[in-house]
């Protein structure tokens, strides 16, 4: 079934049944400050980090499910409804959620009265404004009370919910005039506060939780909106929340805007009181009367809207499949500015308090925004590679509030270092900045150890030179990408972390994976290296590689498939030699996008034996067959029951490597088929199954020897919307950025006739026809820019800010 549809003219998600399968939500803000809204306006805010600035609070886990969040209460005599259904559930005349481009517009109608609560964070603002327009659309006068309801977090959420025996006591609030102030320990270590506004005179305030609500009531009836009048308490300890209490009148056919704002301020050691006690509140007002007026609101809106309109701009795709443009036009991109945003720190399966950002986790994302956000790519990729050792290894986590890397996460997880050759030499080929490589970069932080960028990227490549194991492969260290194949680790104690234990000494385990992976961005550096003219060091270099190439043509290849591993006793991992775990994704992905085996049908081989034993109806798993037991020399993968997560669920971030393996070797209609299977515009109507957002990716889809096949978790925070949006893009539409031109190169389903897509690139503006009339995947046959015949199918940067033709024939 399913329980709304795309707007793609506007960009939005509608939803018209409010109890979707999961909740279904939506991200606002791009720079610094956040909110997480779903599509009955649960969820929270925080500022820059999830864990240390939380400020509204949010119970994950709940029962029910994403209960709290930024409640509209509406009594209309004796009915009392939200404009998003919950918490109070009354049935609604008529509901929907617009999820679109960083705002939220939750609409319900209620006898004769309809309120449309419209959120968003405008740009450059530490707020979120919110808008609720209420309309008599009957006949007779109507005279409402509107509560508004959001509960405080204690900045820091994980202390937030742990600590009880001294948070129960700290809570402290100011009220002045329509203003909620939330201080807690302001006049300690902080000199930050927020506050909840709005923008019209109030009948009351509430800002006690068990005042409003009543010890033993849940959100769906305080105590204060069933008496329909506020107690104007002030929280002393306990749960501080703040609540406005309004009285309206609408005629008939009349309309009132009301303006809400949830801001953040952080006051100079020297201005943090304006008397003894009472907080500063100017930059307050300010925010506050920035947002005063619904003209101003609108402006606001508008702003957001054309920062969208020129970010979008970038990559247009006009095909006659409009799934897939609604995809690569709007929602895998919103997706991968998401994932810039969040890393992997803050969803509805990410509490926001576990993790910082990852090391290759946040150098892969990178590859599915660099064209949007340019500078910020850069800014990134500068972070990140700071957080790398001497030696070339890196943290595997740095937070996002200090930039620093994070010792308690763990490190040595030895194909991290590989992806910042990823990211960067993306970064240069978008921009043709090479003074990205001359930047001072520290080591470990440490300013005192700062090199050139280009000597990061040396020392990512020479890590793995340095680290090779019996059979001249990439020691695996604690995990490659996998995080859960665990070939060191050793476990026997169920109170470990996989990721944090000692390993155990010795360990000669290797990865095939990283293997491929080496061959792939190791090309990639020699290449940049002949670009800047360091030809001596792409001669070694190449060296290193031949003989990586060598490595796995002697130990990496199984006959029929690519092995995954060696494990610590020299064993292979992932080869028809093993009962389970046979074969594995990545090996097969990695070898194949490096072009191993290509010329000798082996690269083709592997993919068939994807196709044979790892494809399924809903994608393509990670391993077969799954692992049924727990093998201590395997670690935590083979904890997972079998089709879940890493042991055999479809990992959505992984599939993306066997559509571009496909794509070297010509196949688009494979390629293609694997695209549609887990994009999430082709999965609308099975959201019952599903369960989650049916306009972004999931981390993963039960495999097939899963209890439910199909059911996806983990959505929006995940390597699978960079991944995808590159395969699609890059590798089957095949529009590729290139140091000196724009590569066309595009491997697609033979009964396609073509398709257009506008790309800007270095200032001008592309207009490209690819044109199919002899139905093939893959092979140009003519190229022209402006009506000029090319001798390849690069088209060479003009460079002259104006737009182009360009037409690809196939054949
Ligand atoms: C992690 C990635 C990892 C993947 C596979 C994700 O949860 O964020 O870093 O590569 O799992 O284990």
């Amino acid at each position: 079934m399913k329980y709304g549809h795309f707007d793609d003219a506007a960009r939005e998600y509608v939803i018209t049944e409010p109890k979707t399968p999961y909740p279904w939500i939506n991200y606002l803000g791009n720079h610094d400050f956040f909110t997480l809204i779903s599509n009955t306006s649960g969820g929270y805010t925080f500022y820059k980090d999830a864990k240390f600035r939380r400020l509204t609070r949010y119970r994950y886990n709940n029962v029910p499910i994403d209960n709290g969040g930024k409640y509209f209460y509406i009594k209309d005599g004796d009915t009392i409804w939200n404009p998003g259904w919950k918490p109070v559930k009354t049935k609604l005349d008529s509901y929907s959620c617009r999820h679109g481009m960083s705002y939220t517009i939750v609409r319900g109608e209620k006898n004769s009265i309809s309120a449309e609560a419209l959120y968003f964070v405008p740009l450059h603002c530490r707020g979120e404004v919110q808008r609720v327009r209420l309309k008599n659309t009957g006949s007779v006068k109507k005279s409402l009370k509107l509560f508004s309801f959001i509960e405080w977090c204690l900045w820091n959420a994980e202390d937030d919910m742990t600590n009880f025996q001294r948070n129960f006591s700290t809570g402290e609030v100011e009220v002045k005039d329509s203003v909620i102030f939330h201080k807690t320990e302001y006049k300690e270590r902080r000199n930050h506060f927020a506050f909840y506004s709005v923008n019209t005179p109030i009948k009351g305030f509430d800002t006690d939780r068990e005042a409003f609500i009543g010890l033993y009531n849940g959100f769906e009836n305080p105590d204060v909106v069933s008496d329909g009048k506020s107690k104007n308490t002030i929280a002393h300890g306990w749960s501080p929340v703040a609540s406005h209490y309004l009285e309206i009148e609408l005629n008939p056919g009349e309309e009132k805007d009301l303006i809400f704002v949830l801001g953040y301020i952080e006051n100079e050691d020297d201005k943090k009181w304006e008397s003894k006690g009472v907080i500063n509140k100017e930059k307050a007002y300010q925010m506050i009367s920035d947002f005063d007026s619904s003209e101003k609101v609108d402006r606001a809106l508008a702003e957001l809207r054309s920062y969208w309109d020129e970010l979008l701009s970038k990559y247009v795709l006009s095909s006659a499949d409009k799934k897939l443009d609604r995809m690569v036009n709007i929602w895998n991109q919103y997706q991968c500015m998401v994932t810039f945003n969040m890393s992997r720190s803050a969803s509805y399966f990410e509490s926001g308090i576990g993790r910082g950002m990852g090391f290759r986790d946040s150098n892969q994302d990178l590859i599915g925004f660099v064209h949007q956000v340019p500078d910020r790519a850069k800014e990134r990729i500068l972070d990140i590679a700071a957080t790398q050792f001497e030696n070339g290894s890196a943290y595997h986590q740095y937070q996002p509030l200090t930039k620093r890397g994070n010792d308690a996460i763990g490190g040595n997880f030895n194909d991290d270092p590989l992806w910042l050759i990823l990211s960067t030499t993306a970064y240069i080929k978008e921009t043709g900045d090479f003074s990205i490589l001359d930047e001072m970069v520290p080591f470990d932080n440490d300013e005192s150890k700062a090199k050139s960028h280009f000597e990061h990227l040396e020392a990512s490549f020479y890590h793995i030179v340095n680290n090779l194991g019996p059979h001249n492969l990439p020691l695996i260290g604690r995990a490659d990408w996998n995080d859960c194949l665990n070939l060191n680790c050793f476990s026997s104690n169920p109170n470990e972390s996989f990721q944090t234990t000692e390993n155990k000494k010795g360990g000669t385990a290797e990865s095939v994976m990283i293997a491929g992976l080496f061959v792939l961005y190791g090309n990639e550096f020699v290449t940049l290296c002949e670009k800047i003219g360091k030809s001596d060091e792409a001669k070694t270099a190449q060296k290193h590689i031949n003989d990586m190439i060598e490595a796995i043509n002697q130990h990496g290849w199984d006959g029929n498939w690519f092995v995954r591993a060696y494990d610590f006793f020299g064993k292979k991992v992932g080869s028809d030699e093993n009962e389970e775990g046979k074969i594995f994704i990545e090996s097969q992905g990695f070898c194949t996008m490096a072009g191993i085996g290509a010329e000798d049908g082996r690269a083709k081989q592997a993919l068939d034996s994807v196709k044979e034993r790892l494809d399924c109806e809903y994608g393509i798993v990670l391993n077969n067959p799954a692992f049924t037991k727990y093998y201590i020399e395997y670690g935590e993968i083979s904890t997972y029951p079998a089709g879940y997560k890493e042991n055999a669920g479809i990992f959505c971030h992984n599939n993306p490597w066997i559509m571009i393996g496909e794509t070297i070797i010509g196949r688009g209609d494979e390629a293609f088929n694997y695209y549609k299977k887990i994009a999430p515009s082709y999965l609308e109507d099975i959201s019952d199954l599903h369960r989650t957002e049916p306009y972004v990716y999931a981390q993963m889809i039960a495999g097939k020897d899963a209890f439910k096949p199909g059911e996806a978790k983990n959505s929006w925070l995940t390597g699978t919307a960079a991944w995808n949006y590159y395969a699609i893009t890059q590798y089957i539409l095949g529009i590729q950025p290139d140091y000196d031109g724009l590569v066309i190169e595009p491997c697609i389903p033979k009964k396609w006739d073509g398709f257009k897509i506008t790309r800007k690139f270095r200032g001008d503006t592309y207009h490209i026809t690819v044109k199919n009339p002899a139905h093939v995947s893959k092979g140009v046959k003519t190229t022209e820019l402006d009506g000029n015949a090319l001798a390849s199918n690069k088209i060479p940067i003009v460079e002259d800010g104006r737009e182009h033709e360009v037409t690809i024939v196939l054949g």
